[in-house]
């Protein structure tokens, strides 16, 4: 599928002359000479991001702008020092520090962005969880990471099996009472009484700082491991892929509990000392559009399918807008139609940026800069410092126009350390000697740009959101109902892929349309909205290999009418 469409370069690109000459040349050490650790060999993210800007004058620069229906505020560079400096003073008094994981659970409010900061600056490690998991995935999550402290609220509180969670000693609630005697603590109350006299803890480049779960298409979701030294990573993409300046206004849309929303949501805007925009509440066309305008963004990051609902609410709302500081767009999470980059253009004059990585890589791999063309349809080129190439199942490389794995020569900083107490699974993503698999296919064109194919393994790729097959099929056999179940993803035209569950009922169960109702609710209040099959189609039986694994190929294929490929392992 070849595409001679071309979008001329726009004059936005401020950070970087030439990407060939970039390229050639860059070291990421170079980029350490931004941070003070350069100076003093003293590391910590949180420091780089924050307080590095209050030392050198930049503290009274507005750092983040909130709003969500109900609340709207502004801090400093210095105020966000303040508060991050007081919730480590509050994490100390409960006595912890290095190593120790502490879970935030939190709707997208200031306290989330203090909570994380502060963790960090005590040199535990932070995990965000999206605000819509509900018990099922908060409870595996952490399990898994033996938490323990958690941030909530009061309302999400309901959706944690305390109870159930040993390591966890320490509830900090936002919003709520306290009951010290029980391990919960006012979140308010702690912060009044906390000094905000603080000395960060410095930490090795080498430790964690961050755990992200995501899903594969086996297993529990895995806890992906970052460290300190991804922030160098966070800062030159935000330099040369989000283009910031020092007098830019940015809006990422995506949660802290994604990693889009910390890499670029958190780190790379502050690490480039940029008021970062962050708003709270549900999607909606005409409050988007007012958050662009009201706030003045410059350069925005957001994914396809919020594109593709904007495109879908029509011009009326953008007329409504005032849009013209915006001057850079990017988007990022799954294939972005050339559709929709044509749309961009038509609609309010701005290229969009496709931009590729995943929670593993910890940051961007491969994107369109501000001074390149782009090809509508493809993710771009390599990062400096990266090399990105289409490799065989033998690690062989294969020539331009080939389809084949998408795979990274290792290591660059941004990449992910462990996989939380799973060596064996941290261990297949570098099968190959010297690459980092990706489990994408793409293919790369004569020009160097990288074409998206799909995903080689079942994962599922909804509204940007990765879903493991496994996670919604372990959840559907505990309804009663359910005898088997096998999940695919199935294309849709606004969200990319959407969950499709075949379901075979347990004996003395009528399928109906209720019953379907009923099983998609229990997905959606056990593990969470997104997770929740938007299809379910009941069989009498489903495929299976003799040794009883459901064939997800198969139902995929009847699914969309394609041919079923090797049989020889189905049971009769
Ligand atoms: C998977 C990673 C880290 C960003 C948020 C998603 C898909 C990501 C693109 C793109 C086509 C994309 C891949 C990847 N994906 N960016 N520009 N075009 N597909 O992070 O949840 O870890 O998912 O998202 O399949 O492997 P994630």
């Amino acid at each position: 599928m070849k595409t001679t469409e071309l979008i001329e370069a726009m004059t936005t690109g401020h950070n970087m002359e030439s990407y060939e000459q970039t390229y050639a040349s860059f070291q990421w050490e170079e980029g350490e000479k931004a941070f003070s650790w350069y100076k003093t060999g003293k590391v910590n993210a949180a420091h780089e991001a924050i307080d590095r800007h209050v030392e050198s004058g930049r503290g009274e620069h507005p750092a983040l702008l909130y709003s969500d229906p109900d609340r709207t505020n502004q801090y400093t560079f210095r105020e966000v020092k303040e508060q991050s400096d007081k919730f480590g003073n509050v994490l100390r008094k409960l006595g912890i520090g290095k190593g120790e994981r502490v879970f935030i659970f939190m709707p997208r409010t200031p306290e989330l962005y203090f909570s994380f900061l502060g963790t960090l600056k005590v040199g535990a490690i932070a995990g965000p969880l999206f605000e819509a998991f509900m018990e099922g995935a908060v409870r595996d999550r952490l399990v898994d990471s033996e938490a323990i402290a958690l941030v909530t609220t009061p309302d999400l509180l309901s959706r944690v099996p305390h109870h159930e969670l040993p390591a966890l000693k320490h509830i900090i609630l936002v919003g709520g009472e306290a009951d010290e005697a029980h391990g919960f603590y006012s979140f308010e109350k702690e912060m009044d009484a906390a000094s905000s006299s603080f000395e960060i803890e410095w930490v090795d480049r080498e430790d964690g700082m961050l755990i992200h779960y995501t899903s594969g298409s086996t297993g529990k979701p895995k806890g992906v491991y970052h460290v300190h030294n991804a922030m160098l990573q966070h800062y030159q993409t935000g330099k040369w892929v989000l283009d910031l300046q020092s007098e830019d206004i940015y809006w990422c849309t995506a949660d802290p509990g994604w990693v889009t929303g910390t890499a670029y949501g958190i780190f790379a805007p502050w690490l480039n000392g940029v008021t970062n925009v962050i708003r709270g509440g549900r999607f909606s066309p005409e409050d988007w559009y007012q958050t662009l305008a009201k706030n003045g963004v410059t350069v925005w990051y957001s994914a396809p399918t919020a594109f593709r609902m904007l495109m879908g609410a029509g011009e009326e709302p953008i007329k409504q807008a005032d849009l013209s500081k915006l001057r850079h767009v990017l988007s990022v999470g799954e294939p972005l139609n050339p559709e929709v980059v044509r749309w961009g253009l038509k609609a309010f004059n701005q290229r969009i940026h496709d931009s590729w990585w995943m929670t593993e890589t910890g940051g961007i791999l491969i994107s369109n800069y501000p001074t390149m063309e782009i090809k509508p349809g493809s993710m771009g080129k390599p990062f400096p410092g990266i090399q990105a190439a289409i490799i065989d199942d033998e690690g062989r490389e294969l020539p331009p126009m080939q389809m084949g794995n998408l795979a990274i020569r290792t290591p660059w900083p941004s990449l992910m350390q462990k996989i939380w107490k799973n060596k064996a699974k941290y261990e297949e993503y570098f099968r190959v000697e010297g690459w980092y698999i990706s489990g994408d296919s793409a293919y790369r064109d004569e020009d160097g740009y990288f074409w998206f194919q799909g995903r080689i393994d079942d994962v599922i790729n909804t509204s940007g959101e990765r879903v493991g097959p496994f996670e919604v099929e372990s959840k559907l056999v505990e309804h009663p109902a359910v005898a088997e179940a096998g999940v695919i993803g199935k294309p849709d035209p606004m969200r990319g892929e959407i969950i499709k569950a075949f379901i075979a009922l347990r004996k003395g169960y009528e399928a109906s349309d209720e019953l379907k109702e009923e099983i998609r609710l229990f997905v959606k209040e056990g593990l969470a909205a997104h997770a929740a099959p938007r299809e379910i189609e009941f069989k009498d039986k489903l495929p299976k290999t003799r040794s009883g694994k459901i064939m997800r190929r198969v139902l995929k294929a009847w699914e969309l009418d394609l041919p079923t490929g090797d049989l020889s392992t189905m049971e009769d």
